[in-house]
């Protein structure tokens, strides 16, 4: 989506957005996506959808500086779980869901890992102005997810197969049934995701950072951040563009594949898709199915590949992979460390850990890791991670691979008696 900007009115400079926050009354000037309609305007103001999107932080974490090997203040989280569906969904379903209702459209569907899903079903239970139809690989989803879905009273299609599948029936079923798709093959999701960008560099007082760390699914965000920042620039509000690094599961790693050990490249557009590569095909004869404990990234066919592509290239992005076992270690440095993340989330960190020990990233350069999902959505990953109870360990985790879990905090167990339990209080604190 491009707009004329010779004929809108962007800001002169970013500052200029500062004068929303006297107007918190306003929901628009309350809303963290739309108090930066000027860089999204494609909406009149009245069509505006809002259900108080983006009141999100960035924090600066020692903990996590020193995990990844940055010096102290160096490293931010930008902590986009806090969203009224507990993840960064709800800045792309604001616009998706705005566009909609612009159309005025009476059904919206979206295959989902769980995010995509729950902030659907969100929207349309808080404005009922549209019925949500979600497709979800039975199975695939985490419970905090699903139990959204559930009850916000979306009609829940659990298909027998993965994100992959679903995705592939969704885009038949809403051309068969005019329904509305708001995955982010939609533009307009991503018109909503840029501001993620916005509030980062606001909250860092207009400053652009070194590098941001994404994790990489369907590559909306990436795709999204990369549009964000090349617009930005083109206005003249910012003189530089960060680097920008997204970090695949090393069991869903489609774009590191294809971008980091084949050179895939955007090339000015003119780009060898992986359908002119032949690499799903080759994944097809291999069998070979995504797969991995960060299920939100659970993708091998990521839908906006092309445009994740083009924001590498303005970016001098980097992509990289980690193992389950990493992000679980990063996702407890984060929990132990700051408000928490879901597993996928804590890709960001594990990346931005290996891109320090490559020297990519320098000790003393501004990071910011986007965590994209709340603690809470992911229970079962997070007990089983510090369980004592080597079954279900073995059960969510040692199947991925995961041996340890270095920095569990274990439960103690006592029995129930005041002396027992003094007892195991002085021993362990
Ligand atoms: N992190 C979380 C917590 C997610 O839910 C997702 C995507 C991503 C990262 C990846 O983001 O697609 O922009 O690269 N979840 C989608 C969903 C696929 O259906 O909820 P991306």
């Amino acid at each position: 989506m491009t707009y004329d900007w010779n004929r809108l009115q962007p800001p002169k400079e970013m500052k200029s957005f500062e004068a929303k926050w006297a107007r918190r009354y306003e929901p628009l000037s309350f809303s963290g996506v739309w108090r930066f309609h000027e860089l999204l305007p494609f909406a009149p103001p009245e069509k505006v959808v809002t259900i108080g999107e983006g009141q999100t932080l960035l924090q600066a974490s020692t903990g996590v500086a020193r995990y990844v090997g940055s010096e102290p203040g160096r490293l931010f989280l930008q902590y986009e779980g806090m969203n009224p569906s507990g993840s960064f969904k709800d800045n792309g379903m604001s616009a998706a869901f705005t566009h909609a209702h612009m159309i005025g459209a009476a059904r919206a569907a979206c295959a989902s890992t769980g995010n995509t899903s729950a902030s659907l079903a969100l929207y349309c239970s808080v404005t009922r102005l549209m019925k949500a139809v979600i497709f979800v690989g039975s199975g695939k989803i985490a419970y905090g997810k699903l139990s959204q879905a559930l009850d916000y009273g979306a009609l829940t299609v659990q298909i027998a197969g993965d994100f992959d599948d679903a995705m592939a029936r969704v885009k038949e079923v809403s051309r068969e049934l005019g329904i509305y798709l708001v995955n982010s093959v939609n533009p307009f999701r991503l018109e909503g995701q840029k501001t993620i960008m916005f509030r980062v560099i606001e909250a860092l007082r207009w400053q652009v950072p070194d590098w941001i760390v994404v994790p990489g699914g369907n590559l909306g965000n990436s795709s999204a951040f990369g549009k964000a920042f090349i617009e930005l620039k083109e206005l003249g509000l910012i003189d530089r563009i960060p680097r920008l690094a997204v970090i695949n599961a090393a069991g869903a790693n489609t774009l590191h594949e294809l971008y980091t050990r084949r050179g895939l490249r955007w090339n000015g557009g003119r780009i060898d898709t992986p359908k002119s590569t032949g690499y799903y095909e080759e994944l097809d004869a291999g069998k070979r199915r995504a797969s991995t404990i960060a299920s939100a990234i659970e993708i091998n066919r990521p839908v906006n590949l092309e445009k994740c592509l083009r924001a590498l290239d303005a970016c001098d992005g980097v992509v990289r992979e980690v193992s389950d076992q990493d992000m679980m270690d990063a996702k407890a440095q984060v929990g132990a460390g700051g408000l928490g993340c879901e597993p996928a989330s804590a890709a960001s960190v594990a990346g931005t850990k290996l891109l320090r020990s490559e020297g990519i990233i320098g000790a003393d350069e501004r990071v910011v890791c986007i965590l994209t999902g709340h603690q809470l959505k992911d229970p079962d990953a997070t007990v089983a991670y510090h369980t004592t109870d080597q079954d279900k360990f073995n059960a969510v985790l040692g199947s991925r691979g995961i041996k340890r879990a270095a920095f569990a905090n274990r439960a103690v167990a006592v029995s129930n008696d005041l002396d027992e339990i003094i007892k195991a209080i002085r021993l362990y604190s």
